[in-house]
């Protein structure tokens, strides 16, 4: 019982900074939507756009990503009762994170050569930059560019 206190308080402090959002925490998501790439946690985008996603999984941003009718199902429900409302996923009618107002806004300053060398790609790479992305947590203390360092 103590535990499970202690870990409410740690999840409530993590959510209380600024740049944080829930880590993936369901196995069969890190399974099938994070081999292509990071896996992206469910608030950062809304319900609306995850809807659009899973619908279109057979032509997803030029790749097959469908998945048998279970598995989508289980999904979609993970990602729509996680899906976020505020900060990024706000006012976003498109399927990526990257196209919305919030996250375009955040990262309108960071040089275009930063973003299309080859160890990172694309804004859509989260984890070339953000260092414990995997963890939720997008604070600019945990950012660190490749050939750049930390942003300040
Ligand atoms: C077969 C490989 C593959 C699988 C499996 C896959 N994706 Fe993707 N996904 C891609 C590619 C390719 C892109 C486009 C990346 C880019 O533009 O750099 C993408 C992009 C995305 C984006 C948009 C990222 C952005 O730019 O904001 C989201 C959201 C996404 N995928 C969610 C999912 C979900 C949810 C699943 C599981 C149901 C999934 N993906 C499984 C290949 C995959
Ligand atoms: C090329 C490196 C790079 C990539 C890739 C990248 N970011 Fe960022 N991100 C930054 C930088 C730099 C900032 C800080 C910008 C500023 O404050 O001027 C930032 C800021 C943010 C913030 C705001 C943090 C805060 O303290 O409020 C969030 C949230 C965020 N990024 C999420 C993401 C997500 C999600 C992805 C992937 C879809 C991503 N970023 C991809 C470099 C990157």
């Amino acid at each position: 019982m103590k535990k499970i206190l202690l870990m409410m308080t740690v999840l409530g402090l993590t959510f209380a900074f600024a740049g944080s959002v829930a880590p993936v925490n369901n196995a069969l998501y890190q399974k099938e939507c994070a081999s292509c790439h990071f896996g992206y946690q469910p608030a950062l985008l809304n319900k609306t756009s995850w809807e659009k996603v899973m619908e279109n999984l057979s032509d997803h941003f030029g790749t097959d990503a469908s998945l048998g009718k279970a598995e989508h199902d289980q999904i979609l429900a993970y990602l729509i009762s996680n899906a976020g409302s505020g900060k990024i996923a706000a006012n976003n009618t498109s399927m990526r994170i990257t196209e919305s107002p919030k996250f375009i806004k955040e990262h309108r300053e960071v040089p275009v050569r930063l973003i299309k060398q080859k160890e990172v790609g694309s804004l859509s790479n989260c984890s070339a930059c953000h260092t414990l992305a995997d963890q939720g947590n997008y604070s600019e203390r945990a950012i660190k560019i490749p050939n750049y360092g930390r942003w300040e």
